[in-house]
């Protein structure tokens, strides 16, 4: 029989949004629906590759065949990928991880007590793609997601830099059939060229979530 394009390979996905919790009864959180990651971790599958999916609280159900890891905050999908970096050939990032969260976590629900304003202090989460890139051998690919609402070619160059990625699929939030909720992709693919203010741009057309992840996972097993 002939080989699928990822057999032997272990693939490692990111999904979904994270939730950071303010008190029993709140959240921030973000608006992904871990579509796009979860097409990636399904594709990966179909192409040969053990998967391994680490996903925040999402609507959609575990796909079969797949090491599926819920998680519900930053913290908790670092301390999930930290587990299983090492092991994974291939890394996509796709999860919208949220960037901070509540300093402090209330044990009882929040309450009104007559106030017209309340402050909330927030800290940073741990840059969790930035961590695979500070991490990564010689032998690993990874692979960042961006999604911007302006500057989208040279935001998306500074994180491909700056979180030592193979690769960065950006996308614009303003681009119709862009974005959350909908089952298709308009994406800026980058990969570094020869010097770190030159990366190599490609205008990929639309596409359905499905068909990106099939060329996603073709792009990243050809820079192995
Ligand atoms: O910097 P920005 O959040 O736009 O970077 C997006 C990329 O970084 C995505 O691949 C996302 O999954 C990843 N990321 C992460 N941990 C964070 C923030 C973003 O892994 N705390």
């Amino acid at each position: 029989a002939e080989t699928l394009p990822l057999h032997g390979l272990h693939v490692l996905v990111t999904a979904g949004p994270t939730q950071e919790p303010l008190d029993p009864v709140r959240y921030l959180t973000n608006h992904s629906t871990g579509k796009m990651g979860y097409a990636i971790a399904e594709q990966a599958r179909d192409m040969g590759a053990d998967v391994t999916l680490v996903s925040g609280p999402v609507t959609l159900s575990a796909p079969r065949g797949i090491d599926t890891v819920h998680v519900t905050t930053a913290q908790q999908m670092f301390n999930a990928v930290q587990e299983h970096f090492t092991q994974a050939d291939l890394t996509i990032m796709a999860a919208a991880v949220g960037d901070f969260r509540p300093i402090e976590q209330s044990s009882e629900k929040i309450k009104k007590n007559g106030r017209i304003n309340i402050d909330l202090q927030l800290t940073s989460n741990p840059d969790i793609l930035a961590w695979a890139g500070e991490h990564k051998t010689a032998d690993q690919t990874l692979c960042g997601f961006a999604m911007e609402t302006q500057d989208l070619e040279s935001n998306a160059a500074k994180k491909l830099t700056s979180k030592h990625c193979s690769m960065l699929v950006a996308n614009n939030l303003n681009t119709p059939g862009a974005g959350f909720a909908v089952d298709t992709n308009v994406v800026t693919v980058l990969k570094p060229g020869a010097t770190p203010d030159e990366p190599i741009i490609e205008h990929w057309n639309k596409m359905s979530k499905q068909e990106l992840a099939e060329r996603i996972l073709t792009e990243l097993a050809a820079l192995r």
